[in-house]
């Protein structure tokens, strides 16, 4: 988006003192969360007027949350679509299943809302298309909730490969490793189902929304994770934090093509899951680079990074918390210019946290006119590209190649 664009959203005028109106859309572990991080990165300067939620327990929790952080005692709602009506209204919070961000960011948009949608973008490459196009046609601001784009390390990453710290790049090695069982999910992505749960505090119809209709179920309800109709599994999920960090870090875009491998072989006897809890994905991108994804829920020993594989040295992030540089040791005789890069180190446990309020903040100030958003909907889109691609991959269990031209991808 332009400055001019950015400029042109702002706010209707308001009152000296007024606050921004928000809603959140979903208030499970998500929405919950960046709840709490609104109020404590960008204090005072959102009022949350609404919430939403189709699970009773959640709706109460989002509730008593605004109460106990804002102070105010917000509206609720169980259809998105009433939230949407308040004029009033200025933001929304998409905070919900992935299958759901589609109908929910074209409603938003319509209904002329500024939105932070989580990440994915979309369900399906075409339907993350369709909301591109959309908000191409309008002057709402949208960010997507690629949040460690704004992780001061990301952001040291990507000075330091401009700065040719690391010299060319071809090559990223990715992944991200889990174990369970934990107290609050004792198998891959089986959370702890309320206890309370039933048909007339969780409303099944709602959460379907365009996934196909069938009788109430509380796993799929709220272990969505592991079903096709709702989730893309590791790939959508987790995958596309990761090739968006890639893109980020060293101006990639999209990939030409993708194989991607796995299989459902954590734990216990076998049950319903579709989404494979062990994963691996490899990807060529037109100009020359390779990104190389595993992601395994049976040992997180290695846990979650990304490393930059330089000619002349190395950058990793891990865990969203810690930065290392190496510079390359050339078999112990390196050019005077690689020797003398120092190695860096830097550790910070608070920098997850700290990357979600810095992208709040930024949408905030995306809507006041005072920032471009550092993940609109293209950007959001070429993240989750790839994740798509994989899972299509695994899923028909072929290479699948991506025309960014036509749009279009095909398999071998
Ligand atoms: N950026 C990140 O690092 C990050 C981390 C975790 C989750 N997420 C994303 O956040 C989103 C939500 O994930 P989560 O872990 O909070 O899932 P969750 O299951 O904990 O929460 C989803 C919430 O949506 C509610 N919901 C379902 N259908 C609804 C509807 N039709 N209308 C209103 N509410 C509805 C559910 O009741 C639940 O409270 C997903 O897109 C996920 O990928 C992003």
């Amino acid at each position: 988006m332009t400055a001019s664009a950015a400029a042109a959203a702002v706010l209707p005028s308001r009152a000296a003192g007024d606050t921004i109106q928000a809603g959140f859309i979903g208030a499970g572990g998500r929405g919950y969360y960046c709840m709490e991080r609104l109020y404590r990165g960008s204090p005072g300067l959102v009022t949350v007027t609404a919430v939403c939620d189709t699970y009773a327990g959640n709706l109460n929790r989002g509730k008593d949350r605004v109460q106990t952080m804002g102070g105010n005692s917000p509206k609720t709602y169980v259809d998105y679509r009433e939230l949407l009506a308040d004029p009033s209204i200025d933001v929304v919070f998409i905070m919900t299943p992935e299958h759901l961000h589609f109908p929910m960011t074209m409603a938003a948009i319509k209904a002329k809302k500024h939105i932070y949608v989580e990440k994915p973008l979309a369900h399906t490459i075409e339907e993350g298309a369709q909301i591109v196009k959309a908000a191409q046609q309008s002057d709402r601001i949208i960010q997507v909730g690629t949040q460690n784009r704004s992780n001061p390390f990301y952001q040291k990453a990507k000075e330091m490969v401009e700065q040719g710290m690391i010299g060319d790049v071809h090559y990223v090695r990715a992944f991200w490793y889990r174990n369970f069982p934990s107290p609050t999910t004792p198998a891959p992505w089986r959370y702890v189902i309320p206890a309370d749960t039933d048909e007339s505090n969780t409303d099944w119809a709602r959460f379907l929304g365009p996934a196909a209709k069938r009788p109430f179920d509380k796993q799929r309800y709220f272990q969505w994770r592991n079903y096709w109709d709702y989730s893309g599994g590791i790939s959508t999920d987790l995958l596309v934090h990761q090739t968006d960090i890639a893109n980020y870090v060293l101006n990639k875009t999209v990939p030409v093509s993708c194989m991607a491998s796995g299989g459902i072989y954590a734990f216990g006897p076998p049950d319903d899951r579709e989404a494979p809890d062990t994963l691996s994905a490899i990807y060529e991108y037109a100009d020359k680079f390779h990104l190389n994804y595993s992601c395994f829920f049976g040992n997180d020993q290695y846990g979650y990074g990304e490393q930059f594989m330089g000619y002349e040295g190395t950058i990793e992030v891990l865990n969203r918390s810690e930065i290392h540089f190496y510079p390359q040791k050339f078999g112990g005789k390196p050019p005077a210019s690689v020797a003398a890069r120092k190695e860096v180190h830097m550790t910070d446990r608070t920098m997850d946290n700290v990357s979600v309020e810095r992208h709040i903040r930024n949408f905030l100030d995306a809507i006041q006119g005072k920032a471009k958003v550092i993940a609109p909907p293209t950007v959001g889109q070429m993240a989750a590209i790839p994740g798509h691609l994989a899972t299509l991959s695994y899923r028909n269990n072929r290479k699948i190649y991506w025309n960014e031209q036509t749009g279009r991808y095909r398999f071998s």
